[in-house]
């Protein structure tokens, strides 16, 4: 058998929801109430998130949709333009995300779609600062990852430009 490589697997905790620190409660909490914004007509899949900043704030994001599928904007990429305008140079520290079906109160278990990890490589790349990413799922389990770039093997930026 021929040699097998391995570039990158993903270091991750599994939670359940009361070992998360209040803090990241809270956060879980904020992606949840981050749901009720999504714009999602056509889907009718709701995804909230909830980042925190290194100065305290709290951002939520939630997908909005668009007639032309692929204008719309995942609910990560629509918090991570809001840090950016408004927060410029504040580092991210924490992402959570969360999901559920329109009209429907159970949360699903999710994870961010490839754009998504690619952006927000960019932004922790950028930042020198690791964002802990929460991610729920099943059961009321959650994984925590110590940074994006875990989201991403074999990841493409600048380096390779
Ligand atoms: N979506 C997000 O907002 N974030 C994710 O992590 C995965 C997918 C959105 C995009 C689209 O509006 C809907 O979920 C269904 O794909």
């Amino acid at each position: 058998m021929k040699k097998q490589n391995s570039i990158l697997t993903t270091p991750f905790e599994k939670l359940a929801f009361e070992d998360l620190s209040v803090f990241e409660q809270k956060l879980i909490e904020e992606a949840k109430q981050a749901c009720q914004k999504s714009y999602s007509p056509y889907s009718h899949f709701e995804v909230g998130v909830a980042m925190a900043l290194e100065n305290g704030t709290i951002i939520q994001g939630a997908n909005q949709e668009n007639a032309s599928f692929p204008a719309g904007l995942c609910a990560e990429r629509v918090a991570l333009a809001v840090c950016q305008a408004q927060y410029t140079g504040i580092a991210i520290t924490h992402l959570a995300v969360m999901a559920r079906r329109a009209n429907t109160t159970a949360y699903l278990p999710i994870s961010p779609c490839g754009i998504c990890r690619q952006s927000l490589l960019e932004v922790e790349l950028h930042q020198k600062n690791n964002m802990i990413v929460l991610l729920p799922q099943q059961n009321e389990y959650f994984y925590k990852i110590e940074k994006a770039a875990y989201l991403l093997p074999f990841q493409f930026d600048q380096s390779h430009l």
